[in-house]
């Protein structure tokens, strides 16, 4: 079992992507019973928030729906409750860091350290840019996904 939490700023935009996209990736390898998937924010404005229409509408466009899901904060108790904890950004995973309790299980790591070729890059966020910016986040998410299910998939 592979529990796994992405984590960004608000989790309306770069997260609940991963989200969505590696849920879908997960149900169309018919692995439901080996992954559990959540997302999370290290900051708290958006609580509660539908993903941002331009992140559902990138989405929606390759057929998946990421409207049922909803911002949340990262909790201490999520350094426990998840095996990986992915950040889409540096700035996410210092804080993350930063937050994670000392003996705690889960592995916090960059999101693109997973996609090969982005080692120590970060997704950048698009919340006050343009629709391209969203497009460069799914094209990541897309990648990263494919590799994450290759890595872990097997075992
Ligand atoms: P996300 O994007 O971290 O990818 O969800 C952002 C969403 C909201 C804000 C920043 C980034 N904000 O400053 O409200």
């Amino acid at each position: 079992m592979h529990r796994v939490l992405f984590v960004c700023l608000g989790n309306i935009c770069r997260s609940p992507t991963a989200h969505g996209v590696f849920r879908q990736a997960v149900i169309d390898a018919d692995l439901q019973d080996r992954f559990e998937i959540e997302s999370a924010g290290t900051g708290d404005w958006h609580l509660g928030k539908a993903p941002d229409p331009r992140a559902q509408a990138q989405a929606a466009a390759r057929g998946i729906d990421i409207s049922d899901l909803r911002a949340r904060a990262v909790f201490p108790e999520d350094f426990d409750d998840y095996d990986h904890i992915l950040a889409m950004d540096a700035q996410n995973l210092a804080d993350l860091k930063a937050m994670q309790p000392v003996g705690s299980r889960a592995k916090v790591s960059l999101f693109l350290d997973h996609l090969s070729g982005h080692e120590g890059e970060s997704v950048p966020d698009p919340y006050y840019g343009g629709e391209e910016g969203f497009q460069t986040v799914y094209a990541l998410v897309e990648a990263t996904t494919e590799s994450l299910l290759k890595q872990w998939g097997k075992a």
